[in-house]
């Protein structure tokens, strides 16, 4: 069999650099972009990569899509991944919008008019819980969307845009709407970093609101999985719940990361950030029927990694 070329953008992220790292373990070569946003900083993208650049079947290309020449990227691509955004849901409001809107909209329908002239098989878009608003029973994907941050929206119009292109140019693509992931290289501004790393270097984190919000906490591994079966998938334009194990508050998470430190967490506590959701709860069914999705990994279980994975970083 022929060796599958797959383009992944956001490569250097946390969630494109370990789906990189399974394609090439898979046998895939794999064409990663990726243009280092300040989300957060170069070096822990650096790190996340670290493995990638030397591996004989990756290359990497320094470059923002939405202004990138796309034709000699995607020449014979089979597979694409698009993951590449600005993610955080709390920091989307003001005047930060129009990078948003850039790298989460613009950049979207830039690499979707570039696909128009391949025969790529799968498109595999990024999409994001954060579509739906706030939810208090499991959500299926008929559920009405109503997303409650600006980042939200720029995510329905991402999905939106690849529903449509796919539509009217037969372009196959699916839609996966991941809910709050976590596991080894978590972006830093996210709740479970934040928490281990302070935990452990015994400074005060913040809690937002009364700890009461839920989530379906996702592990990365999972949603791995769930990315590689869409790709080889024979559903096209569908859109998928990629939920996890376990629904959990931010509170309960605390006293977990706690007990497999053996440390206390000092809370400083804060107003609800307006954007969030209070509760996430993800129907997986649609992707266990169709994608044969079977996630494995609960809090407790992944936790460990990620302590492990924050104090290397840290050197805690
Ligand atoms: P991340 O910030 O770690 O990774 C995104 C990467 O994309 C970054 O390395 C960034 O530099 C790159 N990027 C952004 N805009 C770019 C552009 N215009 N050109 C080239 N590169 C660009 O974020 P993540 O947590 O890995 O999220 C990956 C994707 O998954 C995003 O689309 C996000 O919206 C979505 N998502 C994430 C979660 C989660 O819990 N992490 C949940 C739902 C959806
Ligand atoms: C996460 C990702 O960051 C988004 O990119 C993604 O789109 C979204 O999941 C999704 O599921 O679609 P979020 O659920 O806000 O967003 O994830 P965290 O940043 O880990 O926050 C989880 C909860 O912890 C939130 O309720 C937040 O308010 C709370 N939190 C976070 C705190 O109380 N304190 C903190 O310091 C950080």
């Amino acid at each position: 069999m022929n060796t599958q070329r797959v383009l992944v953008t956001g490569c250097a992220g946390f969630i494109g650099s370990t789906l990189s790292e399974r394609l090439l373990g898979e046998g895939c070569e794999v064409i990663g972009i990726d243009c280092f946003t300040s989300n957060y900083s170069r070096w822990i993208k650096e790190r996340n990569l670290q493995h990638l650049r030397h591996h004989p079947r990756f290359t990497f290309h320094e470059k923002n899509i939405l202004h990138v020449n796309w034709a000699p990227l995607l020449r014979g691509v089979d597979y694409v991944f698009h993951l590449a955004a600005l993610p955080g849901v709390r920091t989307s409001w003001g005047t930060h919008f129009q990078e948003y809107v850039d790298h989460n909209i613009l950049a979207t329908q830039n690499l979707l008019e570039a696909l128009l002239d391949t025969q790529v098989q799968k498109v595999v878009y990024a999409s994001s819980s954060s579509v739906y608003g706030g939810m208090t029973g499991p959500a299926d994907e008929e559920r009405l969307l109503k997303p409650l941050s600006p980042y939200g929206v720029t995510k329905l119009s991402g999905e939106q845009l690849c529903l449509l292109y796919g539509h009217h140019h037969h372009i196959p693509i699916a839609s996966m709407r991941y809910f709050t992931v976590f596991g080894p290289r978590q972006r830093p501004d996210m709740a479970f970093h934040l928490f281990i790393k302070r935990i452990l270097e015994g400074q005060p984190l913040l809690i937002y609101g009364d700890g009461g919000q839920t989530r379906d906490f996702t592990f990365i591994s999972d949603c791995v999985d769930a990315n590689m079966a869409a790709m080889q998938s024979p559903h096209h334009g569908e859109v998928f719940n990629i939920g996890g194990v376990s629904h959990l508050s931010v509170l309960e998470v605390v006293r977990m990361i706690e007990k497999a430190t053996g440390k206390h967490a000092n809370v400083v506590w804060l107003p609800e950030v307006p954007g969030d959701p209070k509760h996430t709860y993800a129907d997986i069914g649609k992707a266990r029927n169709l994608l044969s999705y079977n996630p494995q990994f609960d809090v407790e279980k992944g936790l460990r990694l990620q302590i492990d994975d924050v104090k290397k970083l840290y050197n805690l």
